[in-house]
């Protein structure tokens, strides 16, 4: 039986797999959270892999607020970059194989069509730049890595767009979004299914992949869609606002590339509306009350 361990198991991207982990019964789970897990304490992660033969560590622990990467920059490093030096060195001494999420912010978004993996890097802010310098440090210091580069990542836990634009038009508050920016929003659910299949299939085709749901829109068609599946596109009013503020510059076109996932990995994403009716389904069986 293969021992797996999810780090940052709390975040949204972790409480997916640990929804997933439970239609699979031949892997033995070591959910930790931030408190069980500090990634940026060599200790911590050398007490947690001393003893415990673990053949896979998924990653989910990252500093992921963009607004405050501006500000906290050195802790973003700290967790995002630095990190993953001790975690990926931690990893090929016991013969772990770690997979790893980056973001589509390492690039600048100039680009008009779809970025590949080969495609330069070039991240407009501190987020972006401190999740490539993770990427660099995890291809310098071990051989058996998947690093999966996902967007716009969206679940029924923690906070996310998805879930604001449901709570705000619940509240019947008007909903003034962005167009400025085109990417793909990410059923976080379908990230993690794709996780839990590679590690199923014991698949070593080591290396970096882009990965999100199909398509592209902007926040504000993403938000238009969310009222859609939600029924509640009549009763809230959704309006283009390009005037707000960010602190962080965001790329204006970050949409990936997933022919290499579709070739190496025989997988082809869900298109983000699918993926969308797909969680609200999900949400609704649950009986959820937002
Ligand atoms: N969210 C997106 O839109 C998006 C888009 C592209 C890529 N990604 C990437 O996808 C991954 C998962 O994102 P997510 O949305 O699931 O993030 P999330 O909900 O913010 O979860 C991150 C988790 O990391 C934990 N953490 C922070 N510092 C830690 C440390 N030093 N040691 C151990 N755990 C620590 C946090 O725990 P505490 O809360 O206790 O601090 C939190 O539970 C990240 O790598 C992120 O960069 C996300």
């Amino acid at each position: 039986m293969k021992t797996v361990l999810v780090t940052g198991a709390s975040g949204q991207l972790g409480r997916s797999i640990q929804q997933h982990a439970l239609e699979t019964d031949s892997i033995n789970w070591l959910f930790m959270d931030s408190s069980e897990i500090d990634i940026t304490s060599k200790e911590s992660l050398e007490q947690c892999f001393q003893n415990k033969k673990i053949d896979y560590c998924i990653n989910c622990a990252a500093f992921t607020n963009v607004e405050k990467a501006e500000s906290e920059t050195d802790k973003a490093y700290r967790i995002n970059a630095e990190a993953l030096k001790e975690l990926a060195k931690i990893c090929e001494k016991y013969g772990s194989v770690l997979i790893h999420i980056s973001t589509d912010y390492v690039f600048d978004g100039r680009s008009k069509i779809p970025y590949s993996e080969e495609d330069p890097t070039n991240p407009v802010n501190a987020y972006g730049a401190s999740k490539l310098e993770g990427e660099l440090n995890i291809q310098k210091h071990m051989n058996k890595y998947f690093i999966f580069r996902t967007s716009w990542l969206y679940s029924e836990y923690g906070h996310n767009f998805y879930l604001t634009v449901v709570k705000k038009s619940a509240e019947n508050v008007p909903l003034n979004i962005t167009t400025a920016q085109t990417g793909t929003p990410t059923n976080a659910n379908h990230l993690a299914q794709l996780l839990l299949k590679l590690i199923r299939e014991e698949n070593n085709s080591y290396g970096l992949y882009h990965f999100s749901n199909s398509g592209e829109t902007t926040w504000h068609g993403f938000a238009k869609e969310i009222l859609r599946v939600t029924n509640t596109l009549e009763l809230v009013e959704l309006n283009k606002d390009n005037s707000y503020k960010t602190i962080a510059t965001r790329p204006e076109y970050s949409v990936l590339n997933k022919q290499k996932i579709k070739d190496i990995f025989n997988h082809t994403p869900a298109t983000w509306q699918e993926a969308l009716r797909d969680l609200h389904e999900t949400r609704y069986q649950l009986g959820s009350n937002l």
